[in-house]
Parts: C-alpha cells; structure tokens; sequence
C-alpha cells in the first residue's frame, strides 16, 4: 500500500473532574488525513481548504509534520501529507492531537503496523509538545485508542481503556479565543487536602459510572472542584449552557478540555440536539458565533475510509 485517507476523531479531555487523566473519543468532527509515500527521504505537508486551515505547512511546526519526520529519519523514502482539518482549532476538541494521532496512525498503517500502540502514542506525544509545553496524552490516547481512556501516568504513557455505553455528546463551540497555554497557566498549582479528596472521589465514581452504564453515579460525580470554577470565567455563557443541558436531562455537562467548547453528555439524541438548539440561538443572542456538533461516543479511534 503507498496511499492511505483517515478520519483522525475529535476528543473530549478532563470530562469535568478528570483534569489530564480522562479523556472521550467522538466522531464528529474529525480531521481528514491522505499520507502518500514518496521517493525523496523528506515530509511535506499540503494543508487543503476548510474553515480550520489556519495551520502550519512546515513540518517542522505541524503537529503531524513533527511526529512524521521522527519515524521518517530511519526510512529510504518519504511522505507527502495532505491535512483536511475538520476540528476547530483552540477549541478544546483535540485539533492538534487528532492531527498528530491521525498522520501516526496512517504512517502505521503504511509500514504494515510496524510500530507498537506505545510507539504511536509516543511520537503523538511529540507533535502535541508543539501545542503545549507541558504534555498531557489525555487527547492523543483516547483519539487513539477510542472509547473512554484513563492515563495513570503520562511519563510512561500507561493508558487504560475503558468500555463505556454508547451516549450521544452534545458540543458547543462558542467562538471565544482560548489558548490551552493560558487555560493552563491560570490553573492553581497548590490543590488543598479536603477539596482533593472530592475531586479524587468523584473521578473513581465517575470511572465506575461510566463503565457500569449507572447514570445517577455519573450525574453526581461528574462535578470539578479545581479546574471548571477558575476556567469558566474565560467562557460567556458557560454556566447558562450548562444548567440549561443538565435541565433538558443531560447527565454530565462540563468544558472539553480547555475551552470553550462545552460537552453534555446524553442518552438520546433528542435531548442532545434540544441542548445545541438552546445554546445556538443563546450565543446568537449574544453575537456570539459558535459551532455545533452532535456526536456518539467512537470506541475504535481513527478509520480508514
Ligand atoms: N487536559 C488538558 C487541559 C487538555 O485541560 O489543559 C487540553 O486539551
């Protein structure tokens, strides 16, 4: 095989209390990626039309580009890229991830699966380094792996995938700018004891919940005492979409990532598509522009189409 087209997913991080462990995979958005091989030893990029093209074309600053000219260095050819992306970009929908997942896994693809699931995440790893300088896999690995994904330690990348229930995901990306950088940086670094001890409870709880499809334990755990009270100043509207969603029955509604978009979590598509109707016409009223996504839980990762 010399040419292969992916669908890279979309990724909600944190889940609300699972700062940098947990992680969801979506199909919808998703990124497009054609890897070809080619005769010269080198990586090229060719970044094609769409609302997100907004994106490097060096390599040497593309989050595919990086992790491309890494397993590059020990081939006699090479790989010229095409790059639809699909995922809005700082919108806390693992845009950069699912590029850097995607260009890996269709590599992989390429070189017979040559490289371990370890291996891929690793060089995932590296091209999301350009995006945030302090690397967390809680994109990379479920984009990867699909399904719910807890990292137990990002160093050594020991990830665990987790089988969930097929819900719906309702998504809601107001158009405010927000760099993960500055998402990260106005985090507390010091957590006190007793409010630990209720974020460490609820994310076993929620884990637990999801795995077991017991939606009560979902509900009430999926509640973040550290990360969503500093980071929903940067939203307009968050807690209005959010009360609005667990109000139309949402079971878990929080910030993806870091931000803006907004995720709730649902058992039917009416309830979802009735909290992206609310939430379209609420940004509208605010002049606020915003994207909207309705998707399922993805439980395979990238595919071949
Ligand atoms: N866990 C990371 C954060 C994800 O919340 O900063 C960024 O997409």
């Amino acid at each position: 095989m010399d040419r292969i087209k992916i669908h890279a997913p979309a990724t909600v991080a944190n889940l609300s209390c699972g700062f940098d462990v947990l992680g969801l995979c979506l199909n919808h958005p998703y990124d497009e990626i054609e890897v070809s091989k080619i005769l010269e030893r080198k990586v090229t990029l060719e970044i094609l039309e769409s609302p997100y093209s907004n994106i490097p074309d060096n390599p040497n600053d593309n989050t595919g580009g990086v992790p491309a000219q890494l397993i590059q260095k020990d081939l006699d050819f090479g790989f010229h890229i095409k790059i639809k992306k699909g995922i809005p970009l700082c919108g806390g929908l693992g845009s950069s991830a699912a590029t850097s997942v995607g260009v890996v896994y269709a590599i992989n693809c390429l070189l017979d699966s040559k490289l371990s699931q370890k291996q891929m995440l690793e060089y995932a790893l590296e091209g999301e380094k350009i995006s945030a300088s302090n690397p967390h896999a809680d994109n990379i690995a479920p984009c990867l792996l699909g399904g719910l994904t807890l990292i137990r330690d990002t160093k050594s990348l020991d990830v665990i995938n987790i089988p969930v229930e097929n819900y719906y995901v309702a998504l809601i990306h107001p158009h405010i700018e927000i760099k993960t950088e500055q998402a990260r940086n106005i985090l507390p670094k010091n957590v006190k004891l007793d409010i630990a001890i209720k974020q460490w409870g609820n994310v076993g709880a929620l884990i637990f919940g999801l795995s077991s499809n017991n939606k009560e334990l979902i509900k009430r755990s999926m509640e973040d005492f550290i990360v969503e009270p500093v980071r929903s100043n940067l939203i307009e509207g968050f807690y209005t979409i959010k009360n609005n969603a667990i109000k139309l029955g949402s079971i878990g509604s929080g910030i993806s990532g870091s931000g803006p978009t907004i995720f709730a979590i649902c058992e039917s598509k009416i309830i979802a598509t009735e909290i992206l109707e609310f939430s379209n016409s609420y940004y509208k009223s605010l002049n606020i522009g915003c994207d909207v996504f309705l998707s399922k839980i993805n439980d395979s990762g990238p595919i071949i189409v």
